[in-house]
């Protein structure tokens, strides 16, 4: 008989130049370095990002809440860190939807670390964590249509673009055009 597949996320998750660690409050402080030093980069797109988000004590208040998530099965997040010296380059969630029948990678990386591959890196070992979880049958990326960077990710990543949806501008970059793209399990 086949392995039972875990129905948690492993806590460390190994991708080659990184590593996907369970964020933790000892994260907060470099957490909140990066979103500061990134705050314009992360501006556009991420409604969060705002200068809180760039105070440890609102790091901190952020993991409590991803504990709880964690623990409640609600969603998964992961510090993205180096993995030669484990520095923390940004953060990437997975998003347990529709029951658990589906769920939604999210992610950021530090402006000073953008365009090294690493959001790629990430999305594809999230994707794999996701789809292995037990009643996943697909896993999303959500992003605006303007945000390029993200959809460019989805994209080379092999995930199909589903479907355009209108929906309300949160962040000031944003077109109001909601691209839903897609990565069904194979079947076996
Ligand atoms: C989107 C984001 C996570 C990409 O992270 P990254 O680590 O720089 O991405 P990668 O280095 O893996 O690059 C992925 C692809 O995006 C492309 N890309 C990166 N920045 C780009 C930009 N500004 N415009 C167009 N394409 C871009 C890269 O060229 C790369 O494709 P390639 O390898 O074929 O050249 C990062 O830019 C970010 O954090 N942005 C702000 C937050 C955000 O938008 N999060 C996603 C919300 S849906």
């Amino acid at each position: 008989m086949p392995p039972t597949p875990a129905a948690v996320p492993p806590e460390r998750v190994d991708a080659g130049r990184i590593i996907l660690r369970r964020v933790r409050a000892s994260d907060a402080s470099a957490i909140a370095a990066a979103v500061s030093a990134s705050l314009d980069h992360l501006r556009p797109w991420m409604p969060w990002a705002t200068s809180e988000a760039a105070e440890r004590g609102n790091q901190l208040g952020r993991v409590a809440e991803a504990d709880h998530n964690w623990e409640s099965g609600l969603g998964y997040v992961y510090s993205v860190l180096t993995a030669d010296h484990g520095t923390l380059v940004g953060e990437i969630a997975l998003h347990m939807r529709d029951s658990g029948h589906s769920a939604e990678i999210g992610y950021w990386i530090a402006a000073g670390q953008a365009g090294r591959g690493y959001a790629t890196l990430a999305a594809e070992a999230m994707t794999s964590v996701g789809l292995a979880l037990p009643g996943v049958t697909k896993v999303e990326i959500h992003c605006d249509a303007a945000n390029t960077a993200s959809a460019a990710v989805a994209r080379k990543l092999g995930y199909r673009l589903d479907r355009i949806e209108e929906r309300h501008a949160e962040a000031p970059g944003e077109s109001g055009q909601l691209m839903v793209w897609l990565r069904d399990r194979q079947p076996c």
